[in-house]
């Protein structure tokens, strides 16, 4: 089972509506606990007030003390619209002296600015909020001798309770509503470019790489679209490079395939068996030839960057590894009379490197040193581990023309006048791509002693061959 990834949107709104939504809920609650909270002591205030009056109308001595309320004072205190309002009045030590049996303060208690409590509690099933005041009838006695208590149910107290949850929950409850939205729209106009982006990739063709084109596409975002184009560029060297090794390999094994048919079929016509020898000896020289020119075209596509990116470097010493070229070309320049000589380190020289590539590339430079070289003169392979390791082949053969320098590693590229008609221009361009495959290239200059031609290669220090960019290539 697959998890479902995270959607972006779904994320962005998650993030910004919960809070949102969490805060502005918090905020009704605080509102809402603020409005009910001075709504209560305005109606503490008035229920203070009825116990204060009723106070004023008690007369007589402490020990016989009577409450003398007109029964048209008696209606405006005590007659409310929507509540019922009771007192009871009593001595301190509980004695009733009018009105009813008003409860006792108990749990949470209030107190008001004469020393009154105010508390809940129940008279006949009905909850009821209570003034409890205790009045200093003479103004001196430190006793206090009198309770008056008034309570009132709390009809109006709930009514306006509800009121105030309509009038602030009710708004707030539209502006998260309203927030949501704002969000929900501003989410979708934010990831509007992603979404183009993806429609723009989505319907590329599949051989399309040119770059993909956004207009309007946020910073943020241009990183993304840079890369993407970045692939496809590298995309689009990688295929250009393949398509064109296939058309070159094609062309290049048409003619001498033609050539070996037309060789063959005339060998076969010869009666003479001296002549069909002669024929199929030239017939020999050319599937030579053709499978050099296979193998060279197999070690082009071997090298190339694409599939160069799977091969592992490992230490390896350069210095034995020259020696081991040059001896093995010793017979071939011995041969042509060439003087072959190696000036190697006198230590290890270690290196990255693929050995297997770095010997073809060492054959494919000390191949055209001794091929190109005349007869008589001077061919040198030199290793030196300082200030970087390196190795150079330095010949006496024709130099090569600056403005060739660069042409000669190009692929099937052979000089004017080249006389050697067995190769097909590809040793040089194989040797570059070894030589990028180790983070470094061919340097073509004049030899030092001036007649000839030095190739030399520069190799990264030990371990920085890590940082050699294929997809620069
Ligand atoms: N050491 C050299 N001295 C003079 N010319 C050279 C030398 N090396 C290469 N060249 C020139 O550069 C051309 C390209 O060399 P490259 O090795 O790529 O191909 P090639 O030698 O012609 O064929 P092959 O594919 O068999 O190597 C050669 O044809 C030759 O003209
Ligand atoms: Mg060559």
């Amino acid at each position: 089972m697959t998890r479902e990834q995270p959607r972006l949107r779904s994320q962005l709104l998650t993030w910004l509506l919960v809070p949102l939504a969490l805060l502005l809920i918090a905020d009704a609650f605080v509102s809402y606990w603020i409005a009910l909270e001075f709504s209560r002591r305005a109606y503490d205030r008035s229920l203070i007030e009825i116990a204060h009056e009723i106070s004023l109308h008690l007369r007589g001595p402490a020990e016989a003390l009577e409450l003398d309320l007109p029964e048209a004072a008696r209606r405006v205190l005590l007659t409310d619209p929507s509540d019922r309002i009771y007192f009871g009045v009593s001595s301190a030590d509980g004695r009733a002296i009018a009105g009813v049996a008003v409860p006792a303060p108990s749990g949470k208690i209030v107190h008001g600015p004469h020393a009154e409590a105010l508390y809940d509690a129940v008279i006949g099933n009905a909850p009821v909020r209570v003034v409890e005041y205790r009045p200093d009838l003479d103004g001196r006695s430190r006793q206090r001798a009198v309770v008056v208590r008034v309570a009132e149910t709390e009809v109006k107290r709930r009514d306006l309770a509800r009121e105030i949850l309509l009038s602030v929950v009710a708004p707030q409850v539209l502006l998260v509503l309203l927030a949501g939205l704002i969000v929900w729209a501003g989410v979708a106009h934010g990831l509007s470019p992603l979404e183009r982006l993806r429609k723009a990739v989505a319907s590329r063709k599949p051989y399309d790489r040119s770059p993909v084109e956004v207009t309007d596409i946020p910073a943020e975002v241009r990183p993304l679209l840079q890369s993407i184009n970045g692939l496809l560029g590298r995309l689009d060297r990688v295929l250009t490079a393949q398509s064109r090794f296939v058309a070159d390999a094609a062309h290049q094994l048409k003619t001498p395939v033609a050539g070996l048919q037309a060789q063959l079929e005339l060998a076969l016509r010869q009666q003479d068996t001296a002549q069909m020898r002669a024929s199929i000896g030239m017939l020999q020289k050319g599937l030579d030839r053709l499978a050099r020119l296979v193998s060279q075209l197999l070690s082009l596509a071997r090298n190339e960057p694409a599939a160069a990116i799977s091969v592992r470097l490992a230490p390896i010493d350069l210095n034995a590894l020259a020696l081991e070229a040059a001896s093995s070309w010793v017979p071939e320049a011995l041969a042509k009379s060439i003087d072959l000589g190696f000036e190697g380190a006198s230590a290890p020289v270690m290196i990255e490197g693929d050995a297997e590539r770095l010997r073809e590339l060492m054959d494919n430079l000390l191949d055209n040193a001794v091929r190109y070289t005349a007869p008589g003169g001077r061919v040198t392979l030199t290793v030196s581990a300082t200030p970087l390791p390196s190795m150079s082949v330095n010949d006496d053969g024709p130099s090569i023309p600056s403005e060739e320098r660069a042409r000669v590693f190009e692929r099937f590229h052979r000089l004017l006048g080249t006389r050697y008609d067995g190769g097909s221009g590809l040793g040089l361009a194989i040797a570059q791509e070894i030589a990028r495959i180790h983070g470094t290239s061919i340097a073509l200059a004049d030899d030092s002693d001036g007649i000839g031609n030095a190739f030399s290669v520069t190799f990264p220090f030990p371990g920085k061959t890590e940082a050699r960019d294929l997809d620069s290539m």
